[in-house]
């Protein structure tokens, strides 16, 4: 298979049948857990985990997963190691890559990755850049899958900030599995034409839709998954918080938006962290200044039997396992049936 050896940079990499073998590597390894059968078939082998933005579950999912296949993660984070202030990316990969048999890279820009990944001469794993999360994506793929079946001709409406990292993931997750991606936002936030076109393309093939739609509630007709993600990401000025929160409040995903699908069956997505309550400090922060309870989702839907936001969570683990193995061991037909 073309993905033993290979970097996970981003979806695009990838064929529709690598991303469901994936998936089906996945699903494997889960049931496998649950049943107690040991697949530590990496014992020996060592992982770097290098992290310039923070993280709960990716870097806990990569930690987890790298142990369970009998791995060792070492985790690295900007302040306490030498990256970008007094080593080059390339020469950090390059170091890396002679100690290390696997390297997770979350950060900023998609070439810093890309750079890992050239220099290193190892399989280099994306956990989040500015333009894509590509393990984000096959945790919500096989999260889809558990509750509704296949994926081809499922409609998943994305709402809020459409041209990032998520959004644009999900557009190019949707398009090779034939599913119906909606973008639903005001226009300055919809995904940049050139990956549209892209998206666009792939569709074609494989029988999925792509579309834009300003107005929310005509955006979530027939809906089967509403998936938001957070409106300011990480590495981003605070000060947009005013700009953002003028603009996408209408694509709040709430109780009415929910009851607007005309469907029963709508699940609620979101990658995580949410801000849905005053639990947290930006969102009692916010309430002060706003004096918004929630932002791009309600805390009713967010807590509601519809949410399955907690199994997504899980999931980050066994695909992040499932993209490890793909890559580094050369038969996976134990778990690719
Ligand atoms: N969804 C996600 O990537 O979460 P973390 O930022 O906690 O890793
Ligand atoms: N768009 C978010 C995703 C977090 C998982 C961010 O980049 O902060």
């Amino acid at each position: 298979m073309s993905y033993y050896k290979k970097s996970f940079l981003k979806l695009l990499d990838f064929t529709s049948e690598e991303i469901a073998t994936h998936l089906k590597v996945a699903k494997n390894l889960k049931a496998e857990k649950k049943s107690g059968v040991s697949h530590r078939v990496l014992e020996g082998k060592n992982i770097a985990l290098v992290f310039e933005k923070t993280s709960t579950r990716t870097r806990c999912a990569f930690e987890v997963a790298g142990s369970d296949l009998g791995m060792h993660p070492v985790y690295l984070d900007p302040k306490s190691s030498q990256i970008g202030k007094k080593e080059s990316i390339e020469d950090t990969a390059r170091v890396l890559g002679r100690m290390f048999d696997g390297i997770e890279y979350r950060g900023y820009g998609q070439e810093i990755v890309q750079k890992l990944s050239d220099y290193s001469g190892v399989p280099v794993w994306n956990g989040l850049t500015n333009e894509y999360h590509p393990t984000q994506i096959l945790a919500d793929l096989l999260t889809i899958q558990e509750h509704l079946g296949e994926l081809k001709g499922k409609t998943l409406v994305f709402m809020g900030d459409c041209r990032y990292n998520m959004a644009n993931s999900l557009m190019v997750g949707c398009a090779k599995m034939g599913m119906n991606f909606v973008a639903s936002s005001n226009k300055k936030y919809f995904p940049n034409d050139e990956l549209t076109s892209i998206c666009k393309e792939i569709a074609k093939e494989t029988g999925a839709t792509i579309t834009f739609e300003e107005d929310p509630i005509k955006a979530v007709k027939g809906a089967d998954v509403i998936y938001t993600d957070v409106w300011v990401s990480m590495g981003e000025d605070p000060s947009v918080w005013d700009e953002r929160i003028k603009d996408l409040l209408p694509y709040q995903v709430n109780k009415t938006l929910m009851e607007s699908t005309g469907k029963e069956t709508t699940k609620f997505m979101h990658c995580l962290p949410a801000f849905h309550d005053l639990k947290t400090e930006i969102g009692k922060d916010i309430y002060d200044r706003y004096g918004l309870t929630a932002m791009e989702v309600a805390d009713d839907v967010f807590e509601s039997e519809a949410s399955i936001v907690f199994d997504e969570a899980e999931n980050r683990m066994h695909t992040i396992k499932a993209v490890m193995l793909c890559s580094l061991v050369e038969d996976i037909s134990r778990w690719a049936k």
